[in-house]
């Protein structure tokens, strides 16, 4: 069942963090909704703006319509992964969708404000929720001096007024973490001394963590002995999860470690078995393979086992209660 991000939201605030998975295609929803259920744990589906144009955005959407009625037992919420302004505005009309994140965190503070109060008056009138960021990932390089490594951070002062004056629901919040396969070349470790001060600043606001891979290191291992060639790839460590979510931290983005996944199947697969082509033979190992992954990610964030008692909350809650 497709429900509100914000319910969800006030479900796992303070208690755990919901996994938020990016998908591409068939075989990831399957091993995706597969791997929630296991775990009894409720979800977010993230769709990013380069997903939407992989194939055509009306097709993903189709995909996780038909996953909802194959497993009506999922509880979860569909998400816009780094929406611009168009793409934002575009899933609010779809009808489609539970929440939008409109990534401004590139833009001066005041245009960011101002692109992310367009975006929210429009959610609002439709229902929706709004992720919004503030800070920058990816300034953890080792060529970055600490000081201007900082001044990518989030910063807490900035964070509540940002919230205040634009009525957002959650806020992506850069906290040393980065997108991709090569985190951390400088000093490892979420900076949770952010993460305290936003939440004292404006208690019970959620948040949430982006660049959250904890790229496993016998995943990088077996993809390089299998050709590949991820010298260096390094991740979040996935015990900081918890600590996180206990923090506010409500929603943990993950679609690297999914990669990965995706990535040694198939290599392991074609280098072993050279003679094979047909693209259903790695499809089905990959399948239960990524949904092993995901049940493991949601006994680290804390989502696994919560899926009854979220329902019964998103449920008490559609009734007005
Ligand atoms: O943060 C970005 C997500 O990993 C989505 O990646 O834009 O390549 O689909 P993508
Ligand atoms: P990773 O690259 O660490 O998986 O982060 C994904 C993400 O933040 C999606 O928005
Ligand atoms: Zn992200």
């Amino acid at each position: 069942m497709i429900v509100p991000t914000r319910d969800l939201f006030s479900h796992a605030y303070g208690k755990y963090a919901l996994g938020a998975y990016n998908i591409n295609n068939l075989e990831q929803a399957m091993g995706l909704f597969q791997g929630n259920l296991q775990s009894k744990a409720p979800f977010i589906i993230q769709i990013s703006k380069g997903a939407r144009a992989y194939t055509n955005k009306l097709m993903l959407e189709a995909i996780i319509r038909t996953a909802d009625q194959i497993w009506p037992e999922a509880l979860f919420a569909v998400h816009l992964d780094h929406g611009d302004e168009e793409a934002c505005m575009d899933c609010i009309n779809s009808g489609f969708y539970s929440s939008v994140m409109i990534d401004g965190s590139h833009l001066p503070f005041e245009e960011n404000i101002a692109v992310t109060k367009r975006v929210v008056e429009a959610a609002h009138a439709k229902g929706l929720s709004v992720e919004a960021e503030l800070g920058q990932l990816g300034g953890v390089e080792e060529h970055v001096s600490v000081d201007e490594k900082d001044a990518h951070l989030t910063d807490p002062a900035e964070a509540e007024e940002f919230i205040k004056r634009t009525g957002c629901d959650s806020l992506a919040c850069a906290i040393g973490t980065s997108h991709g396969a090569f985190k951390f070349t400088g000093t490892q470790g979420i900076r949770f001394e952010v993460i305290q001060e936003i939440q004292r600043r404006v208690p019970g606001f959620p948040l949430v963590m982006h660049g959250s891979s904890s790229v496993p290191q016998d995943e990088v291992a077996r993809i390089n002995a299998a050709g590949g060639a991820l010298k260096g790839a390094k991740g979040v460590d996935p015990a900081q999860y918890l600590p996180a979510a206990k923090m506010g931290v409500c929603k943990i983005n993950i679609d690297t470690d999914g990669r990965l996944v995706w990535c040694r199947v198939h290599r392991e697969f074609f280098r072993d078995k050279p003679e094979k082509f047909d693209l259903r033979d790695p499809g089905k190992i990959f399948m239960p393979e990524y949904a092993k992954f995901i049940a493991s990610r949601n006994e680290l964030l804390g989502s696994a086992g919560q899926l009854d008692a979220a329902r019964a909350h998103v449920e008490a809650l559609s009734k007005g209660a």
